[in-house]
């Protein structure tokens, strides 16, 4: 017998490890522990329950009035069912661009044969908004704006108000990728009008990855309602699987129930904590961490002011291999951390502390670990330092929530 095959009859654990990269983050045991109730049928009345409680809790952190669900897939299934089902083969679509997953949402919409018109900004600051009042005037018929609330590659977080006030202006449906932001960071759907928005769960929600939790504006549903063609995919039509979602419960796909409890749980611990005090978690710990890396020399990509608190990437050093530290984190620490992405590979790592995975002593443990690292790999770093500085910051946050 494989070793493969034992591990799977036995149903030996998979060892844990402190996951801090751009996801999945940690999963919270309330999580794991929901996934393993009782299969039911995706129409039963138990289980429209749960359905509500989803969509009730959705609307909540989304913090809006209009339909929400939780698409089957990861946060890309998201991103291709907005797209897909918003626009038509030849629909103009304004792409803000500024990092890896903007590039993403070029290739999907060209992929559906929309007119895509991207307008690429520099890595590694915020999108000008100027350049898309630029652009957008020069078109009569723009359908749809995209942009992205926290750009993973980059660490960049993305103000939406004055896009999508731009958007409005000219009479086109926005749409934003909220998928490291959903439940760490704030967004308000109905006040920043915002017309379709999806997000993943394995981020900072602290479930597993395979469901996307998305809203849909009624001016969206309208949209898609009157189009003159089919949307390309049959599976990621969202008025199909508003149907499901919506009063009808009109039958689409069989729901991943195991998932679905699993997300409830998450959303409920959400609530539990509170927006607002889950919000500042993640600041501070950034804000530890990120004091922490500088005083070691790795400096943040993303300029102070707008900087993610999910994910920190950090120029590495000159002459320190990329692969050498994550492997030594992951074999010796246990510490997952990210890569760099597209243009940014192999010249930044990026450090997540989204959900489960924002904690001050996975912080700590971090900073300790690179420390230890780096000056085994030739380069010098004054032991200690970065802890001081992270702990310094901690001491200024007393009696705040930071685990
Ligand atoms: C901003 C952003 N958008 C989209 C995606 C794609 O999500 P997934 O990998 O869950 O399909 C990611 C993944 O990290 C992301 O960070």
């Amino acid at each position: 017998m494989t070793q493969y095959a034992e591990k799977v009859i036995t149903a030996q654990p998979m060892p844990n490890k402190i996951l801090l990269g751009p996801g999945p983050s940690m999963a919270h045991p309330r999580v794991l522990q929901a996934m393993m109730q009782s299969m039911i049928g995706y129409l039963d009345p138990d289980f429209i329950e749960v359905l509500d409680e989803i969509s009730g809790h959705l609307k909540n952190v989304y913090k809006t009035n209009q339909s929400t669900l939780a698409i089957p897939g990861t946060g890309s299934a998201g991103m291709e069912a907005g797209l897909s089902s918003l626009l038509e083969p030849g629909d103009k679509v304004i792409m803000c661009i500024y990092g890896f997953f903007c590039e993403r949402m070029v290739e999907m919409g060209e992929r559906i044969g929309a007119n895509v018109i991207p307008i690429r900004a520099e890595w590694g600051a915020p999108f000008p908004e100027e350049l898309l009042e630029e652009e957008i005037k020069k078109h009569s018929d723009v359908k749809l704006v995209t942009a992205i609330h926290g750009e993973t590659s980059t660490g960049i977080a993305q103000p939406l108000e004055g896009i999508s006030k731009i958007a409005k202006q000219h009479d086109a449906l926005f749409m934003v990728d909220a998928v490291t932001t959903f439940s760490g960071r704030n967004i308000e759907i109905d006040n920043w009008n915002i017309d379709y928005a999806y997000s993943a769960s394995q981020k900072c929600l602290g479930a597993p990855p395979g469901l996307s939790p998305a809203v849909v504006s009624d001016r969206a549903l309208e949209t898609i309602r009157n189009r003159k063609t089919k949307p390309v995919s049959w599976y990621l039509d969202l008025e199909l699987l508003c149907k499901y979602w919506g009063e009808e419960r009109v039958y689409h796909h069989t729901a991943p129930v195991s998932m679905l409890y699993g997300i409830n749980e998450a959303l409920r611990i959400v609530m539990e904590e509170g927006l607002e005090t889950r919000f500042e978690r993640h600041r501070i710990n950034a804000e530890a961490l990120n004091a922490g890396l500088q005083a070691i020399g790795l400096n943040a990509v993303a300029p102070q002011g707008s900087r993610l608190e999910q994910i920190t990437p950090v120029w590495i050093p000159d002459g320190v291999d990329d692969m050498e530290v994550r492997d030594m984190l992951l074999n010796e620490f246990s510490i997952e951390l990210g890569r760099g992405l597209g243009d940014f590979s192999g010249k930044v790592w990026r450090v997540g502390l989204m959900g489960e995975s924002s904690k001050q002593e996975y912080v700590l443990t971090f900073l300790s670990a690179i420390e230890s690292i780096l000056s085994r790999v030739g380069y010098e770093v004054a032991q200690g330092a970065a802890v001081a500085e992270a702990t310094k910051i901690y001491n200024t946050y007393p009696g705040k929530k930071k685990s």
